[in-house]
C-alpha cells in the first residue's frame, strides 16, 4: 500500500501492537510519530528500525492521560512532519483484579489512560487533522467472553467504543473516519504478564485457530483502514480476533 506523505501519531509505539502498526505504517511511507510514555530506550528503538529501511519516525514522549502532553505530542509532530493524517489510540493499560480488589487509584488510572488519553487525542485530532484523515482507537475482544477480573478495563474499552460511534458524524464535518479495533488476545507484554503458560495455552484454544495473535494481525487490519477503500466504514468496532468471539 502508498501512503507516502501521509503522517501518523500512533501513541503507546514503544513496545507491542503500537511497535508494529508504526512500522508497518512507516513500510508503507507514512512518517510516524512513535509515542511512549516510559520507555525511552524502546521508542527509539523503534525510530532507528524505521529509520534503517529508509522510513521517517520521531520517538514523542507524552503521557496520553494529561492532556497538556496530549497537546504537545500534536504540536511536536505537527513541528517535526506539517500535518497528521492517521491517529491510532493505541496506549492502554490493563491490570485484572476482582471487584473487592479494585481500587478508586487502580480505576482512575484506568479510566484516565484508555479513555480520557483517547478521547483528548481525538479532541486535539478534530483541531489539527486534515479533511480525509483516519482515527482508529482501541477496545478488546475480551468484553465479550465477560471474565471475572477484567470488570474495570473492560469498562473502559466500553467507553472507548462508545465515544468512537459517538463522535463519528462530528468528524464527518471533516471527513474524518473513525473505528474501533477490538483485538483478541495478542502477544505482547499487557497480555502475557502474569499469566502462567497454562492459562495462555488455554486463551490460545479458544479462537479458531488455535494459537495467539500477533502484532502482525493487528497491524494488518489497521492497514487495511487507514487505506482509501475504507472510507465508508466509520463508527464501527470491528473485532481481529481470528474468531474469539
Ligand atoms: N495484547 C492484547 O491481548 C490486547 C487485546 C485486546 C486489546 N488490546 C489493546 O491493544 C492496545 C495495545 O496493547 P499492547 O498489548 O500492545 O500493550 P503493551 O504491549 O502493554 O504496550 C502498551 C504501550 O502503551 C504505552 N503506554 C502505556 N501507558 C501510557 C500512557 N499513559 N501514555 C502513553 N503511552 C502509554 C506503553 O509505553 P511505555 O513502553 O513507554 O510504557 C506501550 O508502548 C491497547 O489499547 C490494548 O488495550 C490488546
Amino acid at each position: 500500500m502508498n501512503l507516502n506523505g501521509k503522517v501518523a501519531i500512533v501513541t503507546g509505539a514503544s513496545r507491542g501492537i503500537g511497535r508494529q502498526a508504526a512500522i508497518q505504517l512507516a513500510q508503507s511511507g507514512v512518517k510516524v510519530a512513535v509515542n511512549y510514555s516510559s520507555n525511552k530506550a524502546k521508542a527509539d528503538e523503534v525510530v532507528q528500525f524505521i529509520e534503517q529501511f529508509g522510513g521517517q519516525a520521531v520517538a514523542i514522549r507524552a503521557d496520553v492521560s494529561k492532556v497538556n502532553e496530549v497537546e504537545a505530542m500534536f504540536s511536536e509532530t505537527i513541528e517535526k512532519f506539517g500535518r497528521i493524517d492517521i491517529l491510532v489510540n493505541n496506549a492502554a493499560i490493563m491490570e485484572c483484579k476482582a471487584i473487592a480488589d479494585v481500587t478508586e487509584e487502580m480505576f482512575d488510572r484506568h479510566f484516565a489512560i484508555n479513555v480520557k488519553g483517547t478521547y483528548f487525542a481525538c479532541q486535539q485530532a478534530m483541531e489539527h487533522m486534515g479533511n480525509g484523515g483516519t482515527i482508529i482507537n482501541f477496545s478488546t475482544s475480551v468484553s465479550g467472553a465477560m471474565l471475572p477480573t477484567y470488570s474495570v478495563y473492560a469498562a473502559t474499552k466500553g467507553a472507548v467504543e462508545q465515544l468512537t460511534r459517538q463522535l463519528a458524524k462530528e468528524f464527518s464535518s471533516k471527513d474524518i473516519v473513525i473505528n474501533c479495533i477490538a483485538p483478541g488476545q495478542v502477544s505482547t507484554e499487557l497480555f502475557l504478564n502474569g499469566k502462567s503458560q497454562e492459562l495462555i495455552d488455554s486463551f490460545s484454544r479458544m479462537n479458531a485457530f488455535g494459537r495467539l495473535g500477533e502484532p502482525e494481525d493487528i497491524a494488518n487490519a489497521i492497514e487495511l483502514l487507514v487505506s482509501d477503500k475504507a472510507r465508508w466504514i466509520t463508527g464501527q468496532t470491528i473485532r481481529i480476533n481470528g474468531g474469539f468471539n
